[in-house]
């Protein structure tokens, strides 16, 4: 009795103690409460040579900006995630646990206290294995200080006399500050070797003309922020045999001369895996209100459908594509229950953001569903993106300024028990 009386007084006092600090915001330090969250959520872009402006790797990197932090962490602009969460989440989802939000901006409010210097000294370190193989562009670009955005294509002759099994692939630019983004397909033709570094503007009516049947039209993507990407055990993604990889790049202008020369990490499966990832792409073809294209100083809403699924599929990741027009995106499935099963929604896109969206499990769509994708694109004087101006008639295209609507995803042919499969390891 006497004993858990004791206990309630303690318990009082402690909430009293507790109260008095506002949440106990007293002690809430930078080096027990606030770096891991800023490690795991922030540095893998706010570093040194990394995409975003500055480093957020110390405390007197946080405490310089600790306004505009609270300010953008609040907002929920950083980190930066494009996708509505509320009509699906992902397994590499980018956010701010409402928990780690609060602690920011009650550590903020208390003043931004350093802690204990004792405390120091945990690194934090991204990690993941070491590729298998590693190629790069066959060499270095020297990118202009002309103040112009880099629009290239590149190829990287792998040669491989038989198919390459993958548990895990990584883009890895050179030049973290200047790559935007980039988009890599496959030929096997070696027929888009000659184009190698060539100016997607210049090359892109030509190659377009070409009509070069790719192996693979989106093999994989990057965008700043993206680490290599590795699939469930047993899973494996293919590069065919004499495979040319071509990356589609995209370099912010620079007021200085430059170079890159980006890798491809390649991760190589045990053995012959299983089961194979397969593409499947919506593209413009599939549109069902055409003609593709874009008057002026008007917003339209394109819809495409995929055929009536024959069998069922495991859904690994969806990554819609559109250029610089593009507002929204949104995609589903409908089952032949009727039930629809949310797939991505962007309510806001941005052409620099692209990327590939791993779904949390392996999601199944029942044989006998339809996919459905809608996308409105602004080709008014409204859009701060419109790259004519006055608004021109924009058509189909490769150029950035030309428009396109695709939406890729990776799928395996379903089986019982995927739903329960799990991405490996390395998170973005
Ligand atoms: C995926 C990469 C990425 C991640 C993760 C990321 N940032 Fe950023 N951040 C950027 C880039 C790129 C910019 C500059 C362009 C912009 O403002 O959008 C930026 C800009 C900022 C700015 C300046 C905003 C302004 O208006 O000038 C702040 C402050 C910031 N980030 C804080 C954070 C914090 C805090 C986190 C973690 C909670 C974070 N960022 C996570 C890429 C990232």
């Amino acid at each position: 009795m006497s004993g858990s009386h004791h206990l309630n007084i303690f318990l009082v006092w402690v909430f009293l103690m507790v109260g008095n600090n506002a949440f106990g915001s007293d002690s809430l330090t930078y080096f027990i409460d606030i770096k891991p969250i800023i490690d795991e959520n922030c540095t893998g872009c706010h570093r040194k040579d990394q995409t975003a402006p500055f480093s957020l790797e110390s405390y007197e990197d946080v405490k310089k900006r600790i306004s505009m932090i609270e300010m953008v962490v609040e907002s929920k602009y950083m980190p930066p995630w494009h996708a509505d969460t509320l009509f699906r989440t992902f397994h590499n989802q980018r956010a701010l646990s409402e928990q780690s939000l609060n602690k920011i901006l009650t550590w903020i409010k208390s003043g931004a206290p350093e802690g204990l210097p004792e405390k120091k000294g945990a690194v934090n370190v991204l990690k993941w294995p070491s590729p298998d193989k590693i190629v790069a562009f066959q060499k270095p670009f020297i990118i202009p200080g002309d103040n112009k955005e880099q629009y290239r294509f590149f190829v990287i002759p792998v040669d491989n006399p038989s198919p390459i099994y993958l548990r895990g692939v990584g883009f890895v630019p050179k030049n973290k500050t200047l790559a935007h983004h980039s988009r890599i397909m496959i030929d096997t033709t070696k027929r888009i070797r000659p184009f190698d570094a060539a100016s997607v503007w210049q090359a892109g009516p030509q190659l377009e003309k070409m009509n070069i049947p790719l192996a693979n039209s989106f093999w994989t993507g990057w965008v700043p922020g993206n680490f290599p990407l590795f699939y469930p055990d047993g899973v494996a993604k293919v590069l065919p045999a004499n495979a040319d990889l071509v990356v589609n790049m995209h370099y912010a202008p620079s007021a200085k001369e430059e170079f890159d020369q980006s890798e491809i990490h390649l991760y190589y499966a045990k053995g012959k895996p299983r089961r194979i990832i397969e593409t499947l792409v919506f593209d413009e073809t599939w549109v069902t209100n055409k003609p593709f294209e874009f008057q002026p100083d008007t917003v339209i809403t394109f819809y495409m459908r995929s055929p009536v699924l024959p069998v069922d599929l495991s859904l690994l990741s969806v990554l819609p594509h559109m250029h610089l027009l593009g507002k929204s995106f949104k995609s589903f499935a409908i089952t032949p229950d009727g039930d629809m099963i949310p797939l991505i929604h962007i309510p806001e896109w941005d052409f620099n953001w692209q990327q590939t969206y791993q779904f949390n499990h392996l999601l199944k769509i029942p044989r006998g569903s339809v996919i459905y994708a809608e996308a409105t694109f602004d080709n008014s004087k409204n859009n701060p993106k419109n790259p004519y101006f006055p608004p021109a008639k924009v058509k189909y295209g490769w150029g950035t300024k030309d428009e396109m609507m695709n939406l890729i995803f990776e799928y395996l042919l379903y089986e019982p028990g995927d739903e329960y499969l799990d991405f490996y390891g390395a998170e973005n």
